[in-house]
């Protein structure tokens, strides 16, 4: 019986909540499909398009005239290439570890024809694409197969035009430091419907999995995102906003700056002994935490090597790493 709960809940979260909708608008046009395809094995066909396809997602998106549009459209031109219009679906994966996924991510993973991935996708998430999608790495870090930003968004409208169903997979969330909006304005340009699913952010992640709430009624009322990384490689932040006091700054990308950084915050009047926290690879397995001060945390980088994708968090609430770092991964888990 706990198996079968179990198994009754996995399915649960497999079915979207809108189905009812999409089952309506099935109904509706069921004898306009009845008309238009003579055989059982056409109509079935036409049907699993339907409903594994974009029709579907427009109601699961809450954009049911445009479903129904496009179901209507569909009937029309059953059996021509117009058939097939591509979509992009912007997805972010969370920081590393596969649970963090939302439903509709899995979902959109499930149906993609094609996966654009990066860096930051964890293998174990990738593993959950479809089997028959093409995958196609556009990470930045492997020098010979970097592909530029402008590329990738040139990809997305020229493989979605050929009537495909594109997944951009991303690390966290697609609209933080993920150049989302940047990925998503040649698609809107073209006006090729996409549909865009938030991810679990590196903070939020390596926060939880590394016991350190980001506020705290007894030491942050406040919470800042910045990226220790601009577009010319400089470290340039509103550092008088980044020093007040009962406030929580959590940094990403903030490896190569972070002596910078440290400095900056210790001249603009936060204490040397300001707690902070160094969490690598945060939710996967492989997660470190190093905590430490303001003034002693380049050494703990240096002395533990510590490597990319590191989160960096300041602020009192770090010292509650001590007591509430639950996630304790072991080499075999
Ligand atoms: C280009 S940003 C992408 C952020 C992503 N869009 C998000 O919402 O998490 C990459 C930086 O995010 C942080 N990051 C992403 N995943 C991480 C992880 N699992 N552990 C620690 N830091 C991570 C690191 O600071 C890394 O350099």
């Amino acid at each position: 019986p706990t198996l079968g709960r179990l198994l009754r809940a996995r399915l649960e979260t497999l079915i979207p909540h809108s189905y009812g909708r999409l089952a309506d608008l099935a109904r509706r046009f069921r004898e306009p499909v009845k008309k238009r395809f003579k055989t059982m094995s056409q109509r079935r066909h036409f049907w699993e398009d339907i409903i594994e396809g974009p029709v579907a997602e427009m109601v699961y998106s809450n954009r049911d005239a445009e479903a129904e549009q496009a179901l209507q459209k569909a009937i029309e031109q059953a059996g021509s290439e117009q058939l097939a219009k591509g979509e992009v679906y912007l997805v972010g994966a969370g920081p590393g570890d596969p649970d963090l996924l939302t439903f509709r991510a899995l979902r959109l993973m499930q149906m993609a024809d094609v996966v654009l991935y990066d860096r930051l996708v964890s293998p174990q998430i990738l593993d959950l694409v479809r089997r028959e999608a093409e995958q196609i790495y556009v990470g930045k870090k492997r020098a010979y197969h970097a592909v530029r930003q402008e590329e990738i968004n040139q990809l997305l409208v020229d493989l979605a035009k050929q009537g495909k169903r594109v997944l951009r997979l991303k690390g966290g969330d697609p609209f933080i430091f993920g150049r989302g909006g940047e990925e998503i304005s040649g698609l809107a340009d073209e006006g090729i419907p996409f549909q865009v699913v938030p991810g679990v952010t590196a903070a939020a992640g390596c926060a939880s999995y590394a016991g350190i709430p980001l506020t705290h009624r007894d030491y942050a009322q406040s919470v800042m995102f910045v990226t220790g990384q601009l577009k010319d490689g400089t470290v340039d932040l509103q550092w008088q906003a980044l020093a007040q006091p009962r406030q929580t700054v959590v940094v990403y990308m903030g490896l190569a700056g972070l002596e910078i950084i440290c400095n900056k915050l210790i001249e603009h009047g936060v204490s040397p002994d300001m707690q902070a926290a160094l969490v690598q690879q945060g939710t996967t397995v492989s997660q470190r935490v190093f905590t430490g001060t303001l003034s002693n945390l380049s050494q703990l980088v240096s002395e533990h090597e510590v490597r990319a994708p590191t989160l960096l968090i300041i602020g009192e609430v770090v010292q509650l790493h001590e007591r509430f770092g639950w996630y304790q991964p072991t080499a075999d888990s």
